[in-house]
């Protein structure tokens, strides 16, 4: 079985798929941590130098890899993995288990302020309003590529034990 989760930078995705892979005693992997141990560096050094088509394409090789040779998994993504090179059509062809965790901008927006300097692409973001306006702006024009998921879980409204019972109940 193969379980992919996907969604925007904070929602959850490995914390949720961590817990998912111990309910269904299978393997866990989170793709951002796949790179970093596969490269040696960490994801913000990869992006160093405005690198990011380099890092885009490590992504996308690492992705193709994980699918291939892994049997059976849940997988979370990077926040934008599903947004490039044909990523989101691989994705489905490998799996129907394909699920987008959803939140607002305005709960993802409280969530990644915080951190923000530890995120390569949010780094610039200097005002709460400024850092509120592009969150809005990218989760909006990424949401296209996420609604391709087979489902989509509402995570802010709910406990992760529920986010969890919604996934296992949708399972192919
Ligand atoms: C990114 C999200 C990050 C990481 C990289 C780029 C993005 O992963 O892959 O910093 O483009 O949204 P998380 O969503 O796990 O933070």
């Amino acid at each position: 079985m193969k379980i992919i989760l996907l969604g925007y930078m904070g929602v959850g995705k490995s914390t949720l798929g961590n817990a998912l892979a111990k309910e269904l005693e299978i393997n866990f992997i989170d793709l951002d941590a796949y790179i970093e141990q596969k490269e040696g560096k960490s994801i913000s050094d990869l992006f160093v130098n405005k690198a990011e088509i380099s890092f885009r394409k490590k992504e996308t090789n690492y992705l193709k890899q994980i699918l291939n040779h892994e049997s059976s998994f849940v997988l979370s993504l990077g926040g934008g993995t599903p947004c490039y090179a044909n990523n989101m059509e691989l994705i489905n062809k490998y799996s129907k288990n394909t699920f987008y965790l959803k939140a607002s901008f305005q709960f993802l927006s409280k969530r990644l302020y915080n951190e923000k300097n530890v995120r390569p692409l949010l780094q610039h973001l200097k005002h709460l309003d400024e850092f509120e306006d592009f969150i809005r702006k990218h989760l909006f024009e990424r949401q296209n590529y996420y609604f391709l998921a087979n489902f989509t879980i509402n995570v802010e409204t709910q406990s992760i034990e529920n986010n969890i019972t919604q996934i296992l109940n949708q399972l192919n």
